[in-house]
């Protein structure tokens, strides 16, 4: 086993132990985790390890507890066992794995037996981890969007921390979608009518695993892009189909990337493709352009919401006054995910807090139809990383749902939407980090103009 090569390891993670300790000098610990099985012990699915414990170990160790303590790291591991050298290689020895990220002590992972002190943590979702964790620290430990006390303070200020990225962070999401541009643009030259999704899946998985990376959520590679995360990759792709591709590569430290193309499998949209493709293009750009410090991000959602429902009606799908269809939710029935999400060591980052992390606190989820699916609602700052990502869908449910539905029916003129049924499922969506002057957009190089996409999958 080899280390990924992270510039700077150790200054950062002890810049980010130092972070902590301004704002929980407490002690906490972290634990790894273990890969889950696959029906026996031996055959296990990949290792990730908890994205908490990532940000202050650096290293996704297997079976590994950090104590971070006003500053100060101790790593608790055991040495590589002769059985696991004999099935996974020479392992790195404990020592080695402290000096590599500045732990200040190491010991065995039975020293925690003796452990006693009323330690703060963040509970795993990992049955056996759990166990370990009430056990080491003999109590019960609440889920994290139900933490109290010490288990909150330590979440928050994690969150605090985690919120915005340093210059290591940032440089892992470039290099997670650097990746993840250059596997978009092999999808796209891949596409042919005749392939299969799983064929334009592997191409675009294959760039991925050929710089050593994964993919950091489950790809979605379909020509039925209203199944919003679809992981069926079983179709054969039809002149006149669209492919939705959400693949995102995983840097070597754990940073996500997370980026959505849709092009066309002849190499060219049909017209009422192309109208509708404009629109979620305008949505996604003037959404990026509202990125800036102190925007809320609840209103670039709204923005989204506004710009669809006004094209909507333009086209003669939807009808009456834009102001009072988005206040009906009416853009919900095309558009019923959230505009964006955070981004970092997790693609949807810090979810398994609940919305402790995407919610300012005193904000709660809204139960309003498509507002009830936004992830994050805070005001950004400088540092952050966001996806943007509206898009257009026609789901059969929320179709059929609207037909018999009040207000519903009558905002929409079927007639004219049955035009548009070459148009299942269109996302597009960018990376975008918060800078002090705006924002930058980390996934340029992969285009998103019609014009360009149409280009690159007939260079294929
Ligand atoms: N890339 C999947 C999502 O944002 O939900
Ligand atoms: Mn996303």
């Amino acid at each position: 086993m080899n280390f990924p090569e992270i510039s700077n390891l150790k200054t950062t993670l002890q810049q980010r132990r130092q972070k902590l300790a301004q704002q929980f000098p407490d002690k906490a610990l972290l634990w790894s985790g273990c890969a889950p099985s696959r029906n026996f012990p031996a055959n296990t699915f990949p290792f990730r390890a908890s994205s908490h414990f990532l940000y202050f170990a650096g290293l996704s160790l297997e079976n590994a507890v950090i104590e971070l303590d006003n500053g100060k790291l101790t790593l608790f591991m055991d040495n590589p066992s002769a059985e696991m050298i004999l099935w996974a290689g020479e392992q790195p020895t404990r020592q080695e794995i402290a000096a590599t990220i500045g732990a200040d002590a190491a010991y065995p992972l039975s020293e925690l037996e003796n452990y006693h002190a009323p330690a703060a943590t963040i509970a795993l979702p990992h049955p056996a981890i759990y166990q370990q964790q009430c056990q080491c620290l003999q109590r019960e430990i609440p889920q994290p969007w139900q933490a109290q006390g010490k288990d909150l303070a330590l979440i928050h200020a994690i969150i605090n921390l985690r919120l915005c990225h340093d210059n290591s962070a940032i440089a892992q999401i470039r290099q997670a979608a650097e990746v993840s541009m250059q596997a978009h643009k092999a999808g796209m030259e891949a596409t042919q009518p005749g392939k299969t999704e799983a064929e334009i899946r592997a191409a675009m998985e294959q760039v991925i695993m050929a710089h050593d990376q994964s993919c950091a959520y489950g790809s979605v590679v379909t020509v039925h892009g209203e199944v919003l995360h679809n992981h069926d990759y079983s179709h054969t792709l039809q002149e006149n189909d669209l492919v939705l591709a959400d693949v995102g590569a995983e840097s070597p430290g754990g940073f996500a990337s997370d980026i959505t193309r849709t092009w066309p499998v002849n190499g060219e949209f049909s017209p009422t493709q192309r109208e509708i493709y404009d629109l979620v293009l305008s949505a996604h750009d003037a959404c990026i352009e509202a990125v800036a410090p102190g925007a809320e991000f609840q209103d670039i959602h709204w923005k989204a919401a506004t710009i669809l429902t006004e094209g909507l009606v333009d086209l003669g799908i939807l009808q009456g006054n834009v102001s009072n269809l988005v206040a009906q939710d009416a853009h919900a029935i095309f558009f019923p995910h959230g505009v964006g999400h955070l981004l970092g060591l997790d693609v949807h980052d810090m979810e398994d807090l609940g919305d402790l992390a995407g919610y300012a606190p005193g904000r709660t989820r809204s139960n309003r139809f498509g507002l009830g699916n936004l992830r994050l609602d805070r005001a950004l700052q400088t540092g952050m990383a966001v996806t943007i990502e509206p898009g257009f869908y026609q789901v059969p449910a929320l179709l059929e749902r609207a037909k018999t539905q009040e207000p519903y029916q009558d905002m929409i003129n079927w007639n004219q939407l049955a035009q548009f049924s070459d148009v299942r499922g269109i996302r597009i969506e960018d990376d975008v980090m918060v800078t002090s002057d705006g924002a930058e957009t980390l996934t340029t190089s992969v285009p998103c103009q019609r014009e360009q996409i149409e280009q690159l999958c007939q260079s294929g």
